[in-house]
């Protein structure tokens, strides 16, 4: 398995790490894991070291200075090497990319394990850049006729020629928005504006994660996820019981310190969601069509407002959704009957096929 990385989200995967290799089945599969540092250099862990993760409290680090490793595509297929000659090469079967965010969940490493010949758990390359780009996934969304809320998007060569006309362009909108780098993960450099004054500051935030930013208008709904499985040869994916994120603070939003430091005092996903079948059926539905539009492959987790309407607004895809303790994903699959270790076997034996 591939955890840490060089996106904001990097302690979230090692969280992730530890947790799918606890729930490994370890009469089936070995793990070994690469752990990439924050700066990017690719190193070599054991299933041991992966679960030590946790006991590194709520932000875990790969720090540098294990053994450098790689993936090399050999004779006989692709092993785990090491850089400086020594150790022996180790055979990999599957990898499953527990990245999350840019280089990661965002076809770039998938693009890789594609040219190395190796089977991989997730979406595959176009699918991946599409749903991290939270503008590519609105249009093609939008161009099945799947609801997304109202937005406008600023692409960087429009801020640096003419901020001015980019800021009329969102005069539609109504307040509060929500200013969002296109490309990113676990909220990080996203702002609620509640009224025009913050918004330049926002855009500015916004460009320091990602040149392109995207401005949504703030639904007002519920906030329901739903979890997909599936897709392979053709079969149809499976959605699981949906959850709802629960905010407590009513001035904030589901943002980094709510999602993973704040022990449920500011947010809870609360599964399975208190939804009427009707709506229940809805939001499934519109999961699993969402994940067949944008191409997604093995997992992931649609997120989405329900509106006082009955209205279901997709609000973005995750390819490669959190499996940390608070995670919706994997608390959904067991609400909806399928415990952590056959959910893992699941998405491994679903690569391997
Ligand atoms: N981006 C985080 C990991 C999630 O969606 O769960
Ligand atoms: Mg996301």
């Amino acid at each position: 398995m591939v955890f840490g990385g060089v996106s904001p989200e990097h302690s979230i995967s090692c969280l992730t790490a530890a947790n799918v290799v606890a729930a490994m089945d370890p009469d089936r599969f070995r793990a070994v894991g690469i752990g990439i540092t924050r700066d990017g250099i690719w190193t070599r862990w054991s299933a041991e070291e992966i679960l030590d993760l946790r006991s590194q409290g709520q932000l875990p680090e790969v720090p540098a200075g294990h053994h450098g490793t790689g993936l090399r595509r050999l004779d006989g297929g692709t092993f785990l090497v090491d850089n400086d000659g020594g150790g022996d090469p180790e055979p990999v079967d599957v990898v499953f990319p527990l990245l999350h965010g840019p280089f990661g969940e965002d076809g770039t490493i998938q693009g890789l394990f594609e040219m190395t010949g190796v089977r991989y758990v997730g979406c595959g390359v176009a699918a991946s850049a599409n749903c991290m780009d939270k503008h590519l996934t609105k249009v093609l969304l939008d161009e099945a006729g799947l609801g997304v809320g109202p937005y406008a998007v600023i692409r960087p060569h429009e801020w640096q020629t003419d901020p001015q006309a980019c800021l009329e362009r969102l005069s539609g909108l109504t307040y509060p928005l929500f200013v969002k780098p296109a490309r990113g993960g676990s909220s990080v450099g996203i702002t609620r504006v509640p009224g025009p004054e913050g918004l330049v500051a926002a855009i500015e935030e916004a460009r320091r994660h990602d040149p392109k930013v995207l401005v949504e208008q703030g639904l007002s709904g519920r906030e329901i996820e739903c979890s997909v499985l599936g897709g392979h040869n053709g079969q149809p994916p499976r959605a699981s019981l949906p959850g709802e994120i629960i905010v407590h603070n009513p001035e904030g939003f589901y943002d980094f310190d709510a999602k993973y430091l704040t022990d449920d005092a500011l947010a809870t996903v609360s599964v399975p969601a208190d939804l009427d079948e009707a709506t229940t059926r809805t939001v499934r539905e519109t999961a699993v069509k969402a994940f067949q539009v944008l191409g997604c492959e093995g997992l992931a987790r649609i997120d989405t407002f329900v509106t006082e309407d009955g209205q279901v607004l997709i609000n973005e895809p995750n390819t490669m959704p959190g499996f940390t303790r608070t995670s919706g994903f994997p608390l959904m699959w067991q609400a909806s009957g399928m415990n952590y270790r056959e959910l893992v076997t699941d998405l491994l034996d679903l690569a391997i096929e």
